[in-house]
């Protein structure tokens, strides 16, 4: 049979996993997907925080979930990440990999030893009459990344790669029509908010934003006192739609508009960057993704303050889905799946 590989994300107080049979030919395969909750105090921001809990999570995962295979690529994008586009002198991909070191120091907050260094070649041109090869940096602290691989072989797994997460996104949403031109691919998670900008489906411009959906939560726990559940059920039953509430919840709406307006305006911001970097750049549309787009009204206000069109995007449409997947694992549309699978896709392993 032929052998499937298994993507991993890491999220807040969970992890998912995603079981994908031919990932890297044109049609990949969902074989299973299973996701397991872990206390935030071991998984949050995209890091593992209490290893021996994570191992053990995944163990109970791998047990679930009946995944047949242990090799696996893990995700990361979080605050120990940083991507920036870079342009090289035209070298083989080896060559420029080896030379990354010597170039990249001043824009790292690390020294150079403490981090994980990697290009990928976007495009050949020219600049200042020089031929260049333009791409993206990926510097990530070491750290962090060793101690996910870590408790993955601990939990006697085989991680064959660690891939970035916004290349996961792109891989998996931007399929079809909806993929051609110029497209933000916006990802809201818990923590953080990645903005990846594709044009015809490549990756040009990636940030990694620091802020996310449960800051709207942290503020209705530190200016009006609720307690973190109370504030996770206000946030999602109102969001920004406040109809029909009592006067009473009035604090509360003025606290989840300011700290969505903060999130709007970071990621606003963000676009605004890349365009005004980029003479005669254009975004043509928005997809938005992540448990942080859910909130309700959060497109919209998306859409007024960019003035972009946002659009869900179709979680599974890359993917055919095997009988084998449990049908309440992906019964919401699939939200979750799409870093996991994504993770996986154009994998040779
Ligand atoms: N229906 C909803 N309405 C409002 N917010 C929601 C809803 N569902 C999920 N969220 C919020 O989405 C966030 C979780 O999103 P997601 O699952 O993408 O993040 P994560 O992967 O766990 O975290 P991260 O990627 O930041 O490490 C939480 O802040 C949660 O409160
Ligand atoms: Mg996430």
């Amino acid at each position: 049979m032929a052998s499937t590989i298994v993507g991993l994300d890491f999220g807040r107080g969970v992890i998912r996993a995603a079981e994908v049979l031919g990932a890297a030919g044109a049609r990949p395969t969902l074989v299973r997907y299973h996701q397991i909750a872990v206390p935030t105090s071991a998984v949050d921001r995209g890091e593992v925080l209490e290893k021996d809990t994570v191992v053990a999570a995944l163990r109970q995962l791998w047990s679930q979930a009946g995944f047949k295979t242990r090799k696996v690529i893990v995700g990361v994008g979080n605050a120990r990440v940083l991507v920036r586009e870079m342009s090289v002198p035209p070298a083989p991909i080896g060559r420029i990999r080896e030379s990354l070191p010597f170039q990249v120091q001043d824009i790292l907050p690390v020294p150079v030893n403490e981090a994980l260094l990697d290009f990928y070649p976007i495009a050949q041109a020219e600049e200042d009459g020089q031929p260049v090869i333009q791409g993206l940096l990926v510097a990530a602290i070491k750290e962090s990344v060793l101690t996910m691989v870590e408790a993955v072989e601990a939990a006697k797994l085989e991680p064959v790669d660690v891939d970035l997460i916004p290349f996961a996104l792109s891989r998996a949403l931007l399929v079809g029509p909806s993929a051609t031109g110029s497209v933000a691919l916006v990802h809201v998670g818990a923590a953080t908010t990645m903005v990846t900008i594709a044009i015809d489906g490549i990756p040009q411009f990636v940030r990694i934003i620091q802020n996310g959906s449960d800051d709207i939560n942290r503020a209705l726990v530190s200016r009006l006192g609720m307690d973190e559940y109370q504030a996770e059920q206000v946030k999602r039953r109102f969001g920004l739609a406040t109809q029909g509430a009592g006067p009473e919840l009035r604090p509360a709406f003025e606290v989840i508009y300011e700290s969505t307006g903060d999130l709007v305006v970071a990621i606003r911001n963000t676009l605004s960057f890349y365009l005004s970097s980029r003479p005669g750049a254009a975004v043509e549309r928005i997809l938005l993704s992540g448990g942080g787009a859910e909130l309700n009204g959060f497109p919209t206000a998306l859409a007024d303050a960019t003035r972009i069109p946002v659009r869900a995007p179709q979680p599974l449409e890359r993917l055919a889905i095997a009988r084998t997947v449990a049908q309440d694992q992906i019964s919401g549309g699939g939200a979750g799946i799409a870093v996991a699978a994504g993770l996986t896709l154009g994998s040779k392993a």
